[in-house]
């Protein structure tokens, strides 16, 4: 045989051996009869992450504004649960959403997924402060009253917070100055929270999960001809949170490239910009 050949050879039967010995650290038994709350479960990934929890057996509170849409869309897909599921529409942005949240989680808890978001506009920044005051009080001020209220009850059974943030809370991008704002604040919090909890030895994980642009319905209507991305699939990335909460991981990188496309932003931080708005599509008026 030809050195070639031997060399192929050899790699083929160590791939073949590591495929073998290599384990899933995931393990979905794990999530049987887990405590979650949901928010932004009524379409998206927060929808897609109800049905893997669902399938898991977990037993999942789901909310969002729209109680009739988790009620029927949701519900009607879930046919039938493996856990238990339970529906509760309300209000994230303002109003006493922290007494709601105190009184749906009485019974236990063991995963907190914030990942419900205002709605989104991809555009160039025309000054409108209410809508940024907004944002910042739907995507960030209701993830912190929220987690601070779950808190105790995730610290007594060695719980999880998971945070759902994006890209563009790393990385910042041109068309998304308010969501980019409240996505930077998301990880500047939570991860500054991690690190006081484990200097505190209190038993709860923080994930934040980072997310390139996913094929939701809102994503690809708000980013139509506006960007030269391809999105990835939302139940994918709706598994890939599930799982880096369930392993209790600090972040979460989906798709898994995106952390050396961060590593890269840090290192060539001359060329970046450039590079960067080739992939936006911007024709002035
Ligand atoms: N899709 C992407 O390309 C992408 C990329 C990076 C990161 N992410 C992140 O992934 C998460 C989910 O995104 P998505 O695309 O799945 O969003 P989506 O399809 O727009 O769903 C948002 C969810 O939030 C709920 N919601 C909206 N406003 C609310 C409010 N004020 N109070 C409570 N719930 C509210 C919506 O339901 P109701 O309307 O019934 O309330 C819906 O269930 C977000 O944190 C987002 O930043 C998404």
């Amino acid at each position: 045989m030809k050195a070639i050949g031997k060399v192929l050879c050899a790699t083929g039967i160590v791939a073949g051996l590591l495929a073998f010995l290599w384990k899933d650290p995931f393990n979905p038994e794990s999530l049987s009869g887990a405590r979650v709350l949901l928010t932004g479960a009524s379409a998206g990934i927060g929808e897609q992450m109800a049905y893997h929890y669902a399938r898991f057996g977990a037993e999942i509170v789901l909310t969002a504004r729209r109680e009739a849409v988790l009620q029927k869309g949701v519900a009607g897909q879930l046919s039938p649960p493996a856990g238990t599921c339970e529906f509760f529409g309300y209000w994230l942005g303002n109003g006493p959403f922290v007494d709601c949240f105190v009184c749906l989680s009485a019974g236990g808890l063991d995963y907190l997924l914030l990942n419900h978001i205002g709605v989104t506009r991809f555009q160039m920044w025309a000054g409108d402060m209410e809508y940024i005051r907004w944002l910042m009080q739907v995507n960030f001020f209701s993830y912190v009253a929220l987690a601070t209220a779950a808190l105790p009850t995730l610290e007594k059974n060695k719980g999880s917070l998971v945070v759902v943030s994006s890209l563009a809370g790393k990385i910042p991008t041109p068309f998304t100055t308010s969501y980019s704002a409240t996505k930077f604040a998301l990880d500047g919090f939570f991860s500054s929270l991690r690190h006081e909890l484990i200097m505190q030895k209190r038993n709860v994980s923080v994930t934040l999960c980072i997310l390139g642009l996913i094929d939701t319905d809102a994503a690809l209507e708000n980013t139509r001809g506006k960007v030269h991305l391809t999105a990835s699939p939302a139940p994918e990335a709706a598994l890939a949170i599930i799982q880096g909460g369930a392993m209790q991981v600090q972040e979460v990188f989906y798709p898994w490239w995106l952390q050396y496309v961060c590593c890269l932003w840090v290192l060539f931080p001359s060329d970046r910009n450039q590079v960067l708005q080739s992939y936006f599509n911007y024709s002035s008026p």
